[in-house]
């Protein structure tokens, strides 16, 4: 008799459910929503909101779609004979084993090996799959950390590792902070401030995640740099996880220096990538992630846990196709990266005719737009003051530094890949119509 039940507080959720970890409340999501509220649109909202916190690229959208419209079978359901469509889609509808359709691994494996110039080889036996790199970071977290432990991350890093690596597993994040003086590079001594800040606080540090290249900064990480962190994930004798989604998004010199590159017998069992097609290939909504680990414990954990975050057999199916097309892969990476390398170009030159100078950068969909000259106040809070007007006034969505953990106020990332030309250069018009009426401003109370 449900209306003769006393109503009584709601049954309570589980810290889980209950926690602010998901970072929800951050600017990052917050400049989301106010684009979501009032997005530009060229015909029917001229005045809205450009959405450039979004680190998403379609600039080579057309080129997978020129592979499609010439291989339709890779998505439909089959060859030409009567029939074969329906098997198919019996094939991709029947039981997915955890391990992933060898054909996609193989091709998987390749394409990293393509968009690392062949200095690096990967066994498509240690690929494991998963829903994207998020589920990728996330999964490698439950298989080398136990609640409360942590693993040291250099800043800035990107916003969303506070909700992947944290809110679930219980891990705690420790930042290793970096700062503009060498470029943002990590180096040991932040490394050893860092470890011993864990260790005071009575955390087990159980390893480092470096991202490479780095996500909000557009830059990869040295060779000195990355042997420096690979001795100190030795002599610490924790792991190093290294994301290198933006691997194949590298447009300029120096050369991606992968950690693949790098590891030996001697560190094999402590390194780990994670890769995913969202950046490079433009795939977000398709969520294909990698964990390639050199560790066989790791592999084999990780491969049980991907159950939870396994990748649809027709996904799998198309792309496997796509990426093993040899000649259709190379020429993607190549075209991709000349249209990133224009589009940075493009972005940086428009900024410095406003008089907004850039982290000097050489990848990724963003550059990292140094307006500390512009703070009132430098602080978190004068940036986010700052951050406020450009979104308001602006009407442009970026991300501030401070939600990537940046040690240094007045920082901000700029996504250039998300977007039409003619969008970008309409942001460009802005920034600039913003700065001259800052330096009026300025002039006027000299
Ligand atoms: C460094 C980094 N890691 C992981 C992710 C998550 O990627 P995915 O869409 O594959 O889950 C992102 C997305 O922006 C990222 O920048």
């Amino acid at each position: 008799m449900v209306g003769k039940r006393l109503v009584v507080a709601d049954a309570p959720l589980s810290r889980v459910a209950t926690s602010t970890l998901h970072g929800e409340d951050s600017p990052y999501f917050a400049g989301w929503k106010a684009y979501d509220e009032n997005p530009y649109d060229a015909a029917s909202n001229p005045g809205g909101v450009i959405q450039m916190g979004l680190a998403e690229n379609q600039v080579s959208f057309d080129l997978l779609e020129g592979y499609l419209k010439a291989h339709p079978e890779a998505a439909g359901w089959g060859g030409a004979a009567p029939g074969s469509g329906v098997a198919s889609f019996r094939d991709n509808a029947l039981f997915q084993d955890y391990h992933g359709l060898k054909a996609f691994r193989r091709a998987m494996a390749g394409f990293m090996e393509k968009v690392r110039g062949g200095k690096a080889r990967f066994d498509p036996d240690r690929i494991v799959l998963t829903a994207g790199a998020t589920a990728a970071n996330e999964l490698l977290t439950f298989v080398l950390a136990n609640p409360g432990d942590a693993l040291l991350i250099p800043t800035p890093y990107y916003p969303g590792f506070d909700r992947d690596l944290r809110w679930r597993t219980g891990v705690n994040i420790v930042p290793v902070h970096c700062d503009s003086a060498n470029g943002f590079q990590v180096t040991v001594p932040a490394l050893e401030a860092a470890y011993a800040d864990a260790v005071s606080s009575g955390t087990r540090v159980a390893g480092v995640l470096l991202t490479n290249p780095s996500n909000p900064l557009g830059t990869t990480v040295t060779r000195a740099a990355l042997e420096d962190v690979l001795d100190f994930v030795a002599r610490k004798n924790i792991h190093l996880i290294s994301d290198e989604i933006y691997s194949g998004s590298v447009f300029s010199a120096p050369d991606l220096v992968s950690v693949a590159e790098l590891v030996d017998e001697s560190l094999a069992r402590r390194v780990h990538i994670v890769y995913s097609l969202s950046k490079d290939l433009g795939l977000p909504g398709f969520r294909v992630g990698v964990v390639y680990s050199y560790n066989d414990d790791v592999v084999t954990t990780a491969r049980r846990m991907s159950s939870f975050t396994l990748v649809s057999s027709q996904t799998q199916k198309t792309l496997a196709a796509m990426l093993a097309d040899d000649d259709f892969a190379e020429s993607y990476i190549r075209t991709n990266r000349e249209r990133l390398r224009a589009r940075h170009d493009h972005i940086v030159a428009g900024l410095d005719r406003a008089g907004v100078p850039c982290l000097r950068s050489n990848a990724g969909l963003f550059v990292w737009m140094d307006m500390r000259g512009l703070l009132d106040d430098q602080t978190v809070a004068g940036e986010l003051r700052l951050w406020d007007r450009l979104l308001r006034e602006v009407r442009l969505n970026i991300s501030p530094g401070s939600s990537c953990h940046c040690s240094e106020p007045g920082w901000f990332r700029v996504c250039f890949a998300n977007m039409s030309l003619d969008t970008l250069d309409l942001a460009l018009a802005r920034i600039r119509r913003f700065m001259d009426t800052w330096n009026k401003d300025a002039a006027a109370l000299l």
